[in-house]
């Protein structure tokens, strides 16, 4: 039964494969991918070889005691009973075979799972971070999940089915035809009876079946949008529950006739295959019979013929299928590569070198940005749209040029838009620069390993991200082989030791939506903590205090007075009192910086700084 449904499934897939376009060098790929397995692949493929022979064997030795039994005579029982035993021991040897070949095909599947996740997951978190604002995270969870195990089954299942039905298919045809070739001839006219209308009932079958993932789908949507809290209140607000329930009670109920038609199409589509089969065997038994009765075959070969029909149908069903089954397998691998193929953003040079220890340098030399476009960092297929963006985006930085010396405290001020935040990423390089050059000690961050650039630049940002893991955890990500001093040391100076030390856990507390939940703050000045820790020469802070009250916020100004202390600071700030204390201030407006110098310059002067002083700058709260 188990090729009946490899060929149900692969007809479902034939509307998937017709609608995907295969890109070339894929099957190259692939064959790459299957190279460290080439040794398990060959006893594999061996195994296979061996298990057609048995099944060709069993039905030849039971017609061998057909005749045995029917020719009588003294030596009939020994021969019968020695015919037995064969037979036994083959069945044995083909259980063994079996167990082996599923080892085989398993550690090959399984290997190449593993082999496509790492790759991709390893390829995936080295994206551009504007791969992440654009990709719906779920479809790329289902790349890794879905597409790669659909790539290794369908490897699996077109290298397994393929060859043996093949080879099952060769040998017992050829049997067959040396034995009778009219029996089999003529039991082979019902075949096509069985494969036109399998197709038909296939191709409905597909359609229905995507029709109920489109609705399973939809199902989920309004579940998730109606069971929120927002969403629940509105639909308490604006009382129609009665209205939602009907909705949902119509999509529930085609969900329900598509099961029931579901399950009568496979089923008629099992009971088709084996009612052929059956009647294909009537017919050997009939004409056979009426050979034999004349003695024009012996009893023998017409039992071994209606065996080897058995064997004879499913591999020609399956086979009648492979270009869709060989076509599955290639979209599955063709959507896992597509993702592997993507550019990764930002890669250490050859021969790279450290950024000097210690470093407290910042030179922007005429600084050009613009974002990349979609289609230069993204899939459409996971975003859910037909095509993507080509357009070039608009220039974001148009040659900024300005030196943090170290130990200085630059304040970056502007509008919202104009650029403050992307100026502070090209630094610890999130993105790398389009024109000119960002400097670090000397050394072009582009030219810089990454390591030490990660070493050098720490950034604090509105939203602090905390892992769903131990707070220690989440420190030691910073520098992995901290000791619970260094943490207890870096968490005083981020003010926030107290708290975790009235923790029950402690250090050993999980952070995140399932564990303790921190405020806003309380998060900042863990993420403090974890820049302490690693003790950079340079620290970024990107408005972080901008969406905290202000008796959190005095908190978190406390512990980043620790962290600026003594080191080079590029500061994106509203805070008044912040601001007035920076040796530079550089006012930033459409991506190019339009003043620059002291505070009290600045407001003298009556420019852009001085009408953000008024409107926009808060004053202080310590
Ligand atoms: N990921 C992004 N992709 C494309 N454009 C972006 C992206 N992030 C910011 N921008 C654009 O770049 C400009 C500068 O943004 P940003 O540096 O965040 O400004 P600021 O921090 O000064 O408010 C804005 O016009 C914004 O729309
Ligand atoms: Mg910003």
């Amino acid at each position: 039964m188990s090729t009946s449904w490899s060929v149900l499934r692969s007809i479902q897939n034939a509307d998937r494969v017709s609608r995907h376009e295969v890109r070339r060098g894929t099957a190259r790929r692939i064959v790459r991918f299957a190279v460290p397995y080439r040794r398990d692949i060959s006893v594999f493929l061996f195994t296979v070889v061996l298990a057609a022979g048995i099944g060709v064997a069993t039905p030849l030795l039971a017609g061998h005691v057909i005749n045995a039994i029917t020719a009588g005579g003294d030596g009939a029982a020994g021969a019968v009973v020695r015919l037995a035993l064969v037979i036994a021991a083959l069945a044995v040897a083909d259980a063994l075979l079996s167990l082996a070949q599923r080892w085989y095909s398993a550690r090959i599947g399984e290997g190449i799972i593993l082999d496509l996740r790492t790759r991709v997951f390893d390829h995936v978190q080295r994206m551009p971070l504007q791969f992440f604002a654009r990709t719906q995270t779920g479809a790329l969870v289902s790349r890794l999940n879905n597409d790669v195990v659909g790539a290794q089954r369908a490897f699996t299942s077109t290298l397994s089915g393929v060859v043996s039905n093949v080879i099952q298919l060769a040998l017992t045809a050829a049997v067959m035809f040396t034995l009778s070739w009219q029996i089999t001839a003529l039991s082979l006219v019902l075949l096509p009876v069985f494969i036109v209308p399998a197709r038909r009932v296939g191709k409905r079958l597909a359609e229905i079946t995507r029709e109920s993932y489109d609705l399973d789908a939809k199902m989920n949507a309004t579940m998730t949008e109606r069971f929120n809290v927002s969403g629940a209140l509105l639909v308490k607000l604006f009382g129609r529950p009665e209205t939602e329930a009907s909705r949902f009670g119509e999509r529930a109920s085609r969900v329900r006739d598509i099961g029931v038609q579901q399950a009568m199409y496979s089923r008629t589509f099992f009971v088709a295959m084996l009612l052929v089969a059956s009647l294909a065997q009537a017919l050997t038994y009939g004409l056979g019979g009426w050979l034999a009765v004349h003695g024009n075959v012996s009893a023998g070969t017409v039992v071994t013929l209606a065996l080897l029909l058995t064997r004879l149908y499913g591999p020609l069903t399956a086979l009648s299928n492979v270009r869709v089954d060989v076509m599955s397998a290639l979209v599955s691998f063709d959507r896992v590569f597509e993702v592997l193929s993507l550019e990764p953003g930002i890669a250490e040079k050859p021969g790279a070198v450290a950024v000097p220890a210690g470093s407290g340098r910042i030179e922007f030399r005429d600084v050009r940005f613009r974002y990349p476009s979609a289609d230069q960092v993204s899939l459409a297929s996971l975003e859910d749209v037909s095509t993507l963006d080509r357009t070039e985006q608009e220039e974001v930085l148009t040659g900024l040029d300005f030196t943090v010396e170290p130990g200085q405290m630059v304040a970056l001020v502007g509008p919202s838009g104009a650029g403050k935040s992307t100026t502070s990423m090209l630094v610890s390089r999130v993105y790398d620069v389009t024109g000119g050059a960002v400097l670090i000690g000397g050394v072009d961050v582009r030219d810089a390993t990454l390591e030490s650039l990660r070493d050098t630049v720490g950034v604090v940002t509105q939203d602090s991200h905390l892992f769903h893991e131990t707070i220690a955890e989440n420190l030691r990500y910073a520098r992995p082989g901290a000791t619970e001093e260094q943490m207890w040391e870096a968490l005083t100076g981020a003010r926030i030791a107290a708290l975790v030390r009235a923790l029950p856990d402690g250090l050993d507390t999980v952070v995140g939506e399932r564990g303790y939940r921190f405020s806003g703050g309380e998060k900042q000045r863990l993420a403090i903590a974890r820049l302490l820790l690693k003790q950079p020469s340079i620290v970024i802070l990107d408005e972080a205090t901008a969406h905290l009250d202000s008796e959190s916020e005095a908190a978190v100004q406390r512990a980043l007075a620790t962290a600026l202390r003594g080191r080079t600071a590029l500061v994106i700030a509203h805070r008044l009192s912040t601001i007035r204390e920076a040796d530079q201030i550089l006012v930033l407006e459409k991506g190019r910086i339009v003043e620059r110098g002291r505070h009290d310059d600045l407001v003298a002067a009556g420019g852009l700084y001085a009408s953000l002083y008024r409107t926009q700058f808060t004053e202080a709260v310590i």
